[in-house]
């Protein structure tokens, strides 16, 4: 059965059934070699020249066996959770608390693990005695603050970062408005990183976000700060990824490349606060999945030579923040409750192990592709997802062109969807997808889709549009960019953009667009200062949308035609 549906833009759509792919299968396996499956995570990190890490609290580091004999025996990196913030150091002017700080110090010493000082300058956790300062005592009082806890550690060799400042940029990439901008403007980011040099001339000094895991607008005014700040000599050395992720939001796939824009800047990075919450009850798919996206993080960091490691937010689900801070969602550690190893530690030490254990069974077939949002040079594809019993989780789709013989990889995907870019116009594509597991095993190939781009060039010719989630939260999240690019040969003289929202979401809020609305698929038509595009230039605008409570979809089907 061949079935041919038109798009919107001309291009032609067609589904052929399974006995074509399945004449592709020829399917060769590496030996796996097993993972030493009693060693400790520190031990295949040391292996790799990297460090694996734990946020240690000092309440159970002093109360419970188990936390202890984790902490020591899996982990070679500690960052405090909470005991060198400044609220616990410094509570009221000129009087120093050393007590919590100094317990994860020894503890690293006694245990030859290194720690990362965390954090000198944030505008949470900061006691409201130095929010109320004038600028030259808000100023001094930072200089001493940074001297003085920087100063206690800078002899002892366990103790190799600090996180010199702490969030400093909002989600769309400003500098945040926190008392210390507000007070000092934007040079007490400078200032904090030279007077951590002083206090403690070796240690790598880092910037440290969530939410830039991802090349994003929060990820990019990140790059262009340290840019920026290395070229003015202030001493930062290192940035520090965060990565508090949550399995409803989606895996940031372009982690590996973001880290690799900043290590060739020259700094060290680093995953800072690694966890992995979802909305709870735990079951076993959600399990899985959290296994791959802690697999996914270690596996970039291993692929980046310049991150140093990465650390765990934590330990045990018993102790994590996520419950506290984020309500109904949890669960986001490598142990359970009962310092039981959970499907993302053997994800971890797999990954650290070499990726391979002992797994030789491949993941289910994946569905059919199904082609959507087909232009000149791009296309949507989503099939319906495999599954892993083979243990070592479903670590994501390889997507192939079919060539005769030579099938070429035109991408990969986390999930089971993928935008391919870069096709060529007027062109017909049979592509297929495999899953793939975290042994490296890959499943019998799904059945092709055939869709032809459509014709490029021409007055007035084509263009794309793909849009970014800059970011989500429960009920809402904003698309920014969507950017929009002249792919043809001739100046275009405005361009319309169309998409469509999931069901039951509602339009917000837009800007650099004027967009209407008809059910659910949205028009974008450009502005006056926009729509003149020349020949392979870009534009971007950006919308936001609530959506119902707990829902996790976004926006699909970007299609764009000029005018
Ligand atoms: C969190 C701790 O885990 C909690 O115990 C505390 O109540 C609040 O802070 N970004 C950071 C960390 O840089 O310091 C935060 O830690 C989590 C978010």
């Amino acid at each position: 059965m061949l079935s041919t549906t038109l798009n919107r833009s001309g291009a032609r759509i067609r589904t052929l059934t399974a006995a074509a792919a399945l004449a592709l299968l020829t399917v060769f396996l590496a030996p796996a070699v097993p993972a030493d499956a009693s060693a400790p995570l520190r031990q295949h990190a040391a292996a790799r020249g990297k460090f694996i890490g734990a946020a240690l609290a000092t309440g159970p580091l002093s109360n419970e066996t188990q936390y202890r004999t984790l902490a020591a025996g899996e982990f070679n990196q500690i960052t405090a959770e909470n005991a060198m913030k400044w609220d616990a150091t410094e509570p009221s002017q000129g009087q120093f608390n050393f007590s919590g700080a100094d317990a994860i110090m020894n503890f690293a010493q006694q245990n030859d693990q290194q720690v990362h000082g965390h954090t000198l300058v944030w505008h949470s956790q900061t006691p409201t005695w130095v929010q109320n300062l004038p600028a030259t005592a808000m100023r001094e009082a930072m200089r001493n603050h940074i001297d003085t806890v920087a100063g206690r550690y800078a002899d002892n060799p366990a103790l190799v970062s600090w996180d010199v400042v702490n969030e400093v940029f909002e989600e769309n990439g400003s500098l945040r408005t926190s008392f210390w901008y507000n007070t000092l403007g934007q040079s007490y980011i400078a200032d904090a990183f030279r007077y951590a040099r002083a206090a403690d001339p070796d240690a790598r000094l880092c910037i440290n976000d969530y939410n830039v895991e991802g090349i994003n607008a929060k990820s990019t005014a990140m790059y262009n700060l340290v840019r920026s700040l290395r070229q003015q000599n202030v001493p930062v050395d290192c940035v520090g990824f965060q990565s508090h992720l949550a399995i409803q939001y989606g895996f940031p796939n372009d982690l590996q490349q973001n880290l690799q824009r900043f290590a060739d800047l020259g700094v060290q990075v680093r995953i800072t606060e690694l966890d992995v919450r979802m909305q709870m009850p735990r079951d076993a798919s959600k399990d899985a999945t959290q296994a791959t996206y802690y697999r996914n993080v270690v596996n970039a960091c291993l692929a980046v030579t310049a991150c140093a490691g990465v650390t765990i937010w934590g330990i045990t689900d018993r102790h994590s923040w996520v419950p506290d801070t984020f309500p109904g969602e949890g669960a986001a550690l490598i142990y359970n409750e009962n310092y039981q190893t959970k499907p993302a530690y053997t994800a971890v030490h797999d990954a650290l192990a070499g990726g391979t254990g002992n797994d030789t069974t491949p993941p289910t077939t994946p569905g059919t592709p199904a082609a959507s949002g087909v232009t000149s040079s791009s296309a949507s594809l989503s099939w319906a997802a495999s599954t892993d019993s083979g243990g070592s989780g479903l670590a994501g789709y390889n997507v192939y062109r079919e060539q005769g013989a030579t099938d070429t990889l035109l991408g990969q995907s986390a999930t089971n969807s993928t935008t391919l870019t870069g096709l060529t116009a007027d062109t017909e594509y049979q592509v297929y997808v495999r899953a793939r597991d975290g042994a490296g095993n890959l499943s019998t190939p799904s059945a092709t889709v055939t869709f032809e781009t459509s014709a490029g060039g021409g007055p007035g010719g084509p263009c794309t549009a793909t849009g970014t989630v800059q970011t989500q939260w429960n009920n809402g999240y904003v698309v920014q960019p969507v950017t929009v690019t002249n792919t043809g040969s001739a100046t275009l003289n405005g361009w319309t953009v169309t998409f469509t929202l999931p069901a039951g979401h509602t339009l917000a809020g837009s800007w650099n667009a004027t967009l209407t609305t008809s059910g659910q698929t949205v028009t974008a038509k450009s502005v006056s200062y926009n729509g003149t595009l020349a020949p392979n230039a870009a534009t971007s605008f950006g919308f936001q949308v609530n959506r119902p409570s707990g829902n996790t979809q976004t926006p699909s089907g970007y299609t764009c035609a000029s005018p």
